[in-house]
């Protein structure tokens, strides 16, 4: 791969894409020759619907093909792009392989991969295959088996393989990032994550009938943390995993499954199909996760009871704690008073990442979407790596299969090495060159 240089910004101009207008982000790679990245979308449910969107936001791209199961939904995404004043793009519709017709056909620089979860590998790996950038959403894959399968790929091709874990990108997370690496919470030796969102009432089952959506196939057949990227994504850069440190193994446990059928019980009545059917996935699954370097990890998997939304971030090290549900920290001899927490947002105005210069709020997911998806392109248009490779796509996706088998098992499972022991020489990468 090209070694790039990562300096300087690329100065966005300004167009009018429904009602959103293009804002500069900083660019990895400077000045590069600008060319228009040619863009297919596979999957224009929910998740590629809104990435259409935000992908018409952006600068110097294309979107010039649309595959999905359900033509109305492909034409639709068809539909965003021409109102944009964008050319429409192609449609690809046909059964579960017709996105093979638009990678062959279309002489795209890179995919984005928004279709069910049981597709997502065999999508990026043909796209790789082809000398396409593949984009793939959370999970990238079920397996761990699949998930090498990415990485061998990606390393016999050349093509950079990027999950897009976008909690990574967020404004706090990635000033927390910056505070680390500047040394302010001492040593890391303790993270916490959770991916607490009721998602039952809308996600896994459609809202007014009750019906089965297809995520909620996984809840009648497995036990395990079903969606842990978007917790575990901005740790792995505060743990300096596959780059120093590395996760050896992890053990989970899971609680009795009752907020499934107690929702149908009380949304719908007893008499509901869903109110005793017997889902496997537990409510909570917790794992705990050990570094070789004597870290340790906790993850909540909470997807299923009736909650408000948090992530519960918390990095504990040396000379410090920052905890995001109490949007608080305290920094040893920092801090104005002894042992108690002062406030989150003056250190996120102070240490903010400098791709988040200017108001992307409007954006969607609070701007992070945008944010991710810009530096996603940059390095697509660069030919070069992208700011979250395949190893690191790769630990979050893991934990998906493996914490279902040490449920099983009642005991831990050890971690594979995907960077099979680059992770010793690795240096820390994600958004490193913007402190
Ligand atoms: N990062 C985030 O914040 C976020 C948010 C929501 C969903 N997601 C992820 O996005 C993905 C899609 O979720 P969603 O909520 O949009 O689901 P969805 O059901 O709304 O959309 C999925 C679409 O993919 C299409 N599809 C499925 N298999 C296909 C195939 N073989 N070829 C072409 N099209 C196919 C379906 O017809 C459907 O329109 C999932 O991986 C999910 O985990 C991520």
């Amino acid at each position: 791969m090209k070694n790039v240089s990562r300096r300087g910004f690329i100065e966005g101009g300004t167009i009018a894409t429904l009602g959103m207008s293009v804002l500069p982000v900083d660019s990895l790679y400077g000045n590069q020759t600008w060319k228009t990245v040619r863009i297919g979308v596979i999957g224009t449910g929910g998740r590629g619907t809104s990435h259409i969107v935000t992908l018409l936001g952006i600068e110097g791209t294309e979107i010039v093909a649309l595959s999905d199961l359900v033509k109305s939904r492909a034409e639709n995404g068809a539909d965003l792009c021409q109102k944009s004043g964008k050319p429409r793009p192609k449609i690809y519709c046909g059964d579960v392989n017709t996105w093979k017709e638009l990678i062959d056909n279309e002489k795209l620089d890179c995919v984005i991969i928004a279709t069910y979860w049981d597709s997502h590998t065999a999508i990026a790996l043909y796209a790789m295959k082809n000398g396409v950038y593949p984009g793939i959403e959370v999970p990238a894959a079920l397996t761990v088996d699949d998930t090498w399968k990415l990485v061998e790929m990606s390393e016999k091709t050349g093509i950079p393989c990027m999950m897009l874990e976008n909690w990574s990108f967020r404004q706090d997370n990635l000033a927390v990032l910056n505070m680390k690496r500047m040394g302010m919470f001492g040593e890391i030796v303790h993270c916490h994550c959770a991916h607490s969102h009721d998602c039952i009432d809308h996600w896994f089952f459609d809202s007014k009938t009750g019906d089965q959506k297809w995520p909620a196939e996984y809840l009648l057949k497995y036990n395990r943390d079903q969606y842990p990227t978007h917790s575990v994504g901005p740790i792995i850069s505060w743990m300096d995993i596959n780059r120093g440190d590395i996760f050896t193994e992890i053990y989970s446990s899971s609680s009795a499954s009752k907020g499934i059928n107690a929702y149908f019980k009380r949304k719908f009545g007893n008499d509901h199909p869903n109110a005793n059917l017997n889902y496997r996935q537990g409510d909570i699954v917790t794992s705990l996760l050990k570094t070789k370097m004597g870290k340790t990890l906790v993850i909540n998997y909470d997807m299923q009871l009736p909650r408000p939304y948090s992530n519960r971030w918390l990095l504990e090290g040396t000379l410090g704690v920052y905890d995001e549900e109490k949007n608080s920290l305290y920094l040893e001899g920092k801090s104005p008073e002894y042992h108690l927490w002062e406030g989150w947002k003056p250190y996120q105005d102070k240490y903010n990442h400098k791709w988040w210069h200017s108001d992307f709020s409007a954006q969607s997911h609070g701007g992070t979407d945008y944010v991710m998806l810009c530096q996603f392109l940059d390095a697509v248009r660069a030919k070069g790596p992208t700011p979250i490779d395949v190893y690191d796509s790769s630990v979050m996706t893991a934990i998906v299969e493996l914490s279902g088998i040490s449920i099983e098992k009642n005991a831990p499972v050890p971690f594979p090495d995907f960077t099979k022991g680059k992770w010793k020489v690795n240096k820390p990468y994600f958004a490193l060159d913007k402190l």
